[in-house]
């Protein structure tokens, strides 16, 4: 028989079965492999019932966070994502130099800002694995006058209180429109990520856990552009399946807030293979905690593993991460056990020393 021929009878095979009488059955049987896959369980907490602390948040969160790593936020009132991407596309097409106006000192000497502000991504095919133009934005407007330091930590809690820097183009309407468009969206946020820590610290009954999050010093919220490369950097193939990355695969470290928009890309492991993560769209946002936060909390829920693969489009998204306070103590656990943290540092404002110098090195 040839092989049309096979191909026909398969199909009158298929097409005489019942499919009204069976495709229910078989329906029922894999969707729950089906909703798994397709992370149809992860919960969707209104935001809300979130802010509000209701306690009917406190499960589903609890669950899903242990199994998946991850929720999703929505139905977020008064929020559209499709505004900051519109602003940040703008922001991102100015020219070099207008943005260079606010480039990190590293990348133009004549500036002070250290990590508020622009950083250009470098399409370096050998070196750069993160090719990627970010404007980072933190709590500070201001900061106080310099006072002489007696120690290298009261130094470095003066250089961690760093205020934001703004575009100042052509366009007074742009500039103020995007100021505001983004410190509300950092409130969004950061209400986001402190309500889910009270959710957490309900569920787990760890009712101090809030306190470690009560100043944000350190919290940043990164406006990402991820390029289309000219050239494959073959340092971009994952090593676990051999997929083409644009963001390589990594745990973070403290409590994230994401956007992905519109924008495929973001997969999270689960039983050890990469699945896409729904995106965020017009109204939502992704929760997930980092290593060093799990580790607080005595590994009770998961750190998920993440990674972005190449897509053939410019993509955009927004981190944002909630730190514990520049005092707070991250060496032990809720129960008191010393965490993998806390062979190295005390309070976390020694480990954001380090994570400063590794900007230094690798931008972000
Ligand atoms: C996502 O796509 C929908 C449908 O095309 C569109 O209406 C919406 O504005 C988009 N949102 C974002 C944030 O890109």
């Amino acid at each position: 028989m040839s092989k049309t021929a096979v191909l026909a009878v398969v199909l009158v095979g298929i097409l005489a079965v019942p499919t009204s009488a069976f495709l229910p059955t078989i329906i029922e049987k894999f969707w729950p492999q089906l909703q798994e896959r397709m992370f149809g369980e992860v919960a969707t907490i209104s935001y809300t019932d979130l802010l509000n602390d209701n306690p009917s948040v406190d499960t589903p969160i609890l669950n899903s966070m242990k199994t998946y790593g991850f929720f999703y936020v929505v139905d977020v009132p008064e929020y559209d994502a499709s505004v900051e991407l519109n602003y940040m596309n703008r922001f991102f097409d100015l020219p070099e130099d207008v943005k260079d106006e606010l480039s990190i000192k590293k990348h133009n000497p004549d500036n002070q800002n250290a990590y508020r502000g622009y950083c250009p991504g470098l399409d370096d095919v050998e070196a750069t694995l993160q090719y990627k133009n970010v404007f980072n934005i933190g709590p500070h407007e201001t900061r106080g006058a310099y006072q002489e330091k007696n120690s290298a930590l009261e130094k470095l809690r003066y250089d961690c209180v760093e205020a934001n820097v703004w575009p100042n183009t052509e366009d007074c309407d742009f500039d103020k429109e995007f100021k505001e468009t983004f410190q509300v969206g950092f409130e969004f946020r950061r209400n986001v990520a402190r309500a889910a820590v009270r959710s957490i610290s309900r569920a787990l009954e760890y009712p101090i856990l809030p306190s470690l999050f009560a100043e944000d010093e350190f919290s940043a919220m990164g406006l990402r552009r991820y390029p289309v490369r000219q050239q494959i950097n073959t340092n971009m193939y994952s090593d676990f399946d051999g997929v083409l990355l644009r963001e390589l695969e990594h745990v973070d470290s403290t409590v994230t807030v994401l956007s992905t928009f519109n924008n495929s890309g973001l997969q999270m492991l689960y039983k050890n293979q990469y699945r896409d993560a729904p995106v965020t769209g017009d109204n939502s946002f992704i929760v997930n905690i980092g290593k060093l936060v799990d580790d607080i909390i005595d590994n009770k829920m998961t750190s998920v593993r993440h990674r972005v693969v190449e897509v053939p489009f410019s993509r955009a998204s927004i981190t944002y991460f909630l730190g514990p306070a520049f005092d707070a103590d991250i060496s032990r656990s809720m129960t008191g056990h010393l965490t993998e943290a806390g062979h190295k540092y005390g309070i976390f404002g020694e480990w954001i020393k380090d994570y400063l110098g590794a900007i230094e090195l690798f931008y972000y």
